[in-house]
């Protein structure tokens, strides 16, 4: 039987700029199409934010929603961890930013670095220091603006990203409802598969003479693709064995949201109906770290998250880190 839950989700919120950009737009700029896009990823359109957007505004209206459904002050949160690899800017973390905007002046603040696995491990992390530290409150957050790092004239990555923030307030649980397990997994030996080589140390902005496409996302996709199937399958798998959990008992399975044919390949791994796997990668793309606290916050506005459902969700992305949770909400 699954442990006792000690963190439960509060509230949550979501922040998408409101620019919409669609496959035929994608077409004019490169050599490519609706119905490729489509046929190959599921993606229809994403969201984008306008040039010189800080995330750091789309996380404060994220996390502002997110703590009005949770009916909490910001100065009641302890904790605010931001799963990102788009921050404003190198330092300090965005997640300071946030903290000074929201006005949450009792946070500890600080950015995790994990791709797409961000949201998931934020999670663990906050359930580990709210059960060490005596933080009663925390925002978890997973935001991005990867359109910031795109190459747009790379038609292989381009087409796949947009841009978004999902939040949720967690606070103590009532011992049944909750994050009930989570797996964290990492491999670097596989970081050059996917991966944005400029802007750090090893090749400063400022290099002379650098190649511009060296500061943007670089992308093995069919080795990503092959990998993201099996380590979604296999966190996914040890997640339910450890929690003790049939995948009959899931209710729903929350999927990163990077390519319906990925999702897909998944579900079809656990014989999981399509009525159980959530989907919105057609209308947002891959938006990395915010795309499960997105689908999270849609869902439980929707009314479609019931009260006792059983929630898995599962993730992948650059480092290579993935992860797992298991959630009663
Ligand atoms: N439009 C038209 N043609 C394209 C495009 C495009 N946007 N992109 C690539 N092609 C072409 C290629 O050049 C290639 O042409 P060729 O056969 O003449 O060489 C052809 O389409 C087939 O390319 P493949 O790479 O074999 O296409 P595939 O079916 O593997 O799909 C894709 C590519 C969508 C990138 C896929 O590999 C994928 O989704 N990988 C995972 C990537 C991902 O999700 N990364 C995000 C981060 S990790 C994560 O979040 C899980």
């Amino acid at each position: 039987m699954p442990k006792k839950t000690q963190i439960m989700v509060l509230g949550s919120g979501r922040a998408l700029p409101e620019k919409i950009l669609t496959n035929d737009d994608l077409s004019q700029r490169v050599d490519t199409s609706d119905t490729w896009i489509r046929s190959r990823t599921g993606i229809c359109q994403r969201h984008v934010a306008e040039p010189g957007t800080a995330l750091s505004d789309l996380v404060t209206a994220a996390a502002q929603n997110a703590l009005e459904d949770a009916k909490i002050a910001a100065e009641e949160i302890d904790l605010i961890i931001l799963g990102t690899v788009t921050g404003d800017m190198k330092f300090p973390a965005t997640a300071c930013f946030v903290q000074a905007k929201l006005g949450a002046k009792n946070a500890v603040a600080f950015d995790l670095s994990a791709a797409c696995a961000g949201f998931l491990y934020g999670l663990q992390v906050a359930e580990g220091l709210m059960a060490t530290s005596g933080y009663k409150h925390a925002l978890v957050i997973g935001g991005e603006i990867l359109t910031s790092m795109v190459n747009w004239q790379d038609r292989d990555t381009c087409v796949l990203f947009g841009d978004g923030v999902g939040a949720v307030v967690l606070g103590p649980s009532d011992g049944e409802h909750g994050l009930l397990h989570s797996c964290l997994k990492s491999d670097g030996t596989f970081a050059k598969l996917l991966y944005n080589p400029g802007g750090g140390s090893l090749l400063p902005p400022a290099t002379p003479g650098a190649d511009p496409a060296e500061f943007s996302i670089h992308m093995a996709g069919a080795d990503v693709f092959r990998h993201a199937v099996t380590a979604m399958t296999s966190v996914l798998q040890q997640l339910l064995d450890e929690a003790g959990v049939q995948t009959s008992d899931l209710d729903l399975l929350i999927p990163h949201q990077a390519n319906l044919r990925i999702i897909e390949a998944v579900a079809k791994r656990f014989h999981l109906p399509k009525s159980k796997v959530f989907v919105n990668v057609d209308r947002y793309g891959n938006t990395s770290a915010a795309s499960i606290p997105i689908a999270l916050d849609e869902l439980r506005r929707s009314g479609e998250l019931k009260e006792g459902a059983l929630v898995g969700m599962v993730t992948f992305g650059a480092g290579f880190t993935w992860a797992a949770a298991l959630m009663r909400f």
